[in-house]
């Protein structure tokens, strides 16, 4: 596979650093392409709409669900072990908060996903199973995301949807962490202890290029299922067609 042998080659050329900086440095790329998915250039440009927001959101559910249970499963686990900050970073609270807030109470019942949704949630899944180290690149890319870039576009978010307050926002709140900074800094110098073989380190690596690439096949597709909602409720103006078939989650 290509992504292997470009890991492999940097993997050789980066022996003397830490993992912290070797997996920044082997995602910078997909991180230049996660920020200029359209969903993601939607946000930045403060333009995020609620129909937008309240897909990602499902998704995000879905996804945290999916590594929390597992990173739950495998908090003894020596590769998770150090990275387990459940109290600091869980997300899965909050997500069902803001749920809640913008579906209502049977929210559960209208949640959607895409196809790249459930095909992320399985690859954890499947980790949490069988590789349980790899959870390292999966948590670094979704927590670290989260605490850097995350913490702007929620205030973005608050603004283009024209939210009173932070109402529907505590995705993006962490009371748990009063610095980010320190806290990333924390985070990476657990990273950095966490033993691996030279195998294992790769695997992680190569890891957390597919998780940024899982996530923007989500970002994608979830364009693409707004996009298909929007001519949908087109044609029915022009060809009432009925309604209940066009329901936008
Ligand atoms: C770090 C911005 C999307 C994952 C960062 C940093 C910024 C940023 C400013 C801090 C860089 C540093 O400290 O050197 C953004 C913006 C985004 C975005 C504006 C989109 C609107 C994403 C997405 C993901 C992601 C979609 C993954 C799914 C990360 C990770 C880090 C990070 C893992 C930590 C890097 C490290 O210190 O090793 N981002 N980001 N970001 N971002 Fe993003």
């Amino acid at each position: 596979m290509e992504t292997e042998k470009k890991i492999q080659t940097a993997a050789e050329q980066m022996t003397d650093m830490d993992l912290s900086e070797q997996i920044k440095k082997v995602t910078k790329e997909s991180h230049v392409r996660a920020e200029n998915t359209e969903l993601m250039l939607s946000f930045q440009k403060g333009q995020v709409t609620l129909p937008q927001f309240k897909l990602l959101l499902c998704s995000l559910y879905e996804i945290y669900q999916a590594l929390e249970e597992a990173l739950d499963s495998n908090s003894n686990h020596p590769g998770v072990a150090p990275i387990y900050f459940p109290a600091e970073l869980a997300r899965l609270d909050a997500l069902e908060k803001d749920l809640e807030f913008f579906y209502g109470r049977d929210w559960r019942e209208k949640i959607v996903v895409p196809a790249a949704t459930k095909r992320y949630c399985h690859r954890l899944r499947q980790i949490g199973k069988e590789n349980p180290e790899f959870l390292i690149a999966h948590a670094y890319t979704r927590y670290l995301g989260d605490l850097s870039g995350g913490q702007v576009l929620g205030r973005i978010a608050q603004k283009s949807m024209g939210l009173k307050s932070s109402e529907g926002l505590s995705f993006f709140a962490f009371p748990g962490v009063s610095s980010p900074n320190l806290f990333k800094q924390l985070y990476r110098s657990r990273m950095n202890s966490v033993e691996l073989t030279e195998e294992e380190r790769n695997g992680v690596l190569e890891e957390a290029v597919r998780a940024f690439e899982l996530n923007i096949q989500v970002f994608d597709d979830l364009q693409k299922m707004l996009r298909a909602t929007e001519s949908k409720l087109q044609n029915s103006s022009t060809h009432s067609e009925p309604l209940k078939t066009l329901q936008i989650p």
